[in-house]
C-alpha cells in the first residue's frame, strides 16, 4: 500500500499539525441578554448556563470576554415595557443602549461590541417590525426605525450594528443613516441569510417574546439556498461589511456557499436551540458536552465561517486554555 491516510492520524501532535481548521477564542462572539428592572442575574430555564443580565453584571461578563480573549460580544435588550413600535429599542435610555454604553466604557477597543438591531425584543406583538392596518409587517416603515435604532446604538458605543429583521433594503437605509450622522466608521454586520427557524425557540424565553404568529413573511424558508445567495449579494451591494448565516448547524451548506461567494467576512450564529439541544442531551449523559460543543463549532468554522456567534464562547475559551 502506498497511500496510508492513517499515518497522519497516529498521535495528537501529528493530528494537530495537519488540522485544517482551528478554533480560537478570537473568532468567537458571545451573545448576551440584558434585562431591565432586575436586580440579580436571572437564569433562562431553556438555556442552561445562560442568564439575563443586569446593567452591572453585563459589564462583568464583558470583562470576562476580554480576559478570555474573545473576539466580541453581541448584546440583546429585554425591556420592562414593550409597545407597538418598539420605542424602547431606540430611546437613548432604553436598556440595550444603556448596556452598550456601560460595556463600551468598560472594554474600550479590547473587545468588539455588537448590537442586535431589531425590534422584536421591544414590540408588544413580538414581530421584528411595525405592523400596518392589516397586521402585516410594514417593510419601509420598519426600515426608518432601524435607521434610528442603529444611530442610537452607534452613539451608545457599538462598534458593530447587526440588523437581524430581514426587511428588504435594511442595510442600505442603516448605512445611509449612519453616514449622515458622521458614523461612517461603524460596521454593519448583516444577518443576510436568516431562516424562519424552530431552533430560535429558547431565545423567545430569553427575551420574553410575546410573538403571535410566525416570521415567515420576512425570514427565509428553510427549503431555500438560492434565495440566500440573493440576500447575501444584496446586502453586500447595500454596504454590509460582514454577512451572517443563521442558524448554523442545519445550514452549513449555506455557510459554505456564502464563504465561497462573499467578498466580505462570513459569520454564522449557533442559535439558542442548537445550544440547548447539546446541553439537554449532555445533561442526560447521552453525549459529552465539551466534545460535542467543540465538534459543532469546528464544523461551523470548517464550513467557512470566519466568525462564530455561540453561547459556548466563554466555555470554549476555558476548554482551549
Ligand atoms: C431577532 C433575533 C432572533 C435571534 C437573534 N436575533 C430571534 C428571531 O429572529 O426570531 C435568535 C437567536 C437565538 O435563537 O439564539 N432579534
Amino acid at each position: 500500500m502506498i497511500e496510508r491516510p492513517r499515518r497522519l492520524r497516529q498521535n495528537a501532535a501529528l493530528r494537530a499539525l495537519v488540522a485544517e481548521t482551528r478554533l480560537h477564542p478570537r473568532d468567537l462572539v458571545l451573545p448576551v441578554f440584558v434585562a431591565e428592572g432586575i436586580t440579580e442575574p436571572r437564569p433562562i430555564t431553556s438555556m442552561p448556563g445562560v442568564e439575563q443580565h443586569t446593567l452591572e453584571s453585563v459589564v462583568e461578563v464583558a470583562r470576562r470576554c476580554v480576559a478570555a480573549g474573545l473576539g466580541g460580544i453581541m448584546l440583546f435588550g429585554v425591556p420592562e415595557h414593550k409597545d407597538a413600535t418598539g420605542s424602547g429599542g431606540i430611546a437613548d435610555d432604553g436598556i440595550l443602549n444603556l448596556a452598550l454604553r456601560a460595556v463600551r466604557d468598560a472594554v474600550g477597543d479590547d473587545l468588539v461590541v455588537m448590537a442586535d438591531t431589531c425590534l422584536d425584543e421591544f414590540t408588544d406583538h413580538g414581530h421584528c417590525g411595525v405592523l400596518d392596518e392589516q397586521g402585516r409587517v410594514d417593510n419601509d416603515a420598519t426600515n426608518l426605525l432601524y435607521a434610528q435604532m442603529a444611530v442610537a446604538q452607534a452613539r451608545a458605543g457599538a462598534h458593530v450594528v447587526a440588523p437581524s429583521g430581514m426587511m428588504d433594503g435594511q442595510v442600505a437605509v442603516i448605512r445611509e443613516a449612519l453616514d449622515a450622522e458622521g458614523l461612517e466608521h461603524v460596521v454593519v454586520l448583516a444577518y443576510a441569510a436568516k431562516y424562519a427557524s424552530a431552533f430560535f425557540g429558547p431565545f423567545r424565553e430569553a427575551v420574553q417574546s410575546s410573538l403571535q404568529g410566525d416570521r415567515r413573511t420576512y425570514q427565509q424558508d428553510p427549503a431555500n439556498i438560492v434565495e440566500s445567495i440573493r440576500e447575501i449579494d444584496l446586502d453586500i451591494a447595500e454596504g454590509a461589511d460582514m454577512v451572517m448565516v443563521k442558524p448554523a448547524m442545519s445550514y452549513l451548506d449555506v455557510v459554505a456557499a456564502a464563504a465561497e461567494r462573499a467578498s466580505v467576512p462570513v459569520a454564522a450564529y449557533q442559535v439558542s436551540g442548537e445550544y440547548s439541544m447539546i446541553q439537554a442531551a449532555a445533561a442526560q449523559g447521552w453525549i459529552d458536552l465539551r466534545a460535542t460543543a467543540l465538534e459543532s463549532l469546528t464544523s461551523i468554522r470548517r464550513a467557512g465561517a470566519q466568525v462564530v456567534l455561540t453561547y459556548f464562547a466563554l466555555d470554549v475559551a476555558d476548554w482551549l486554555a
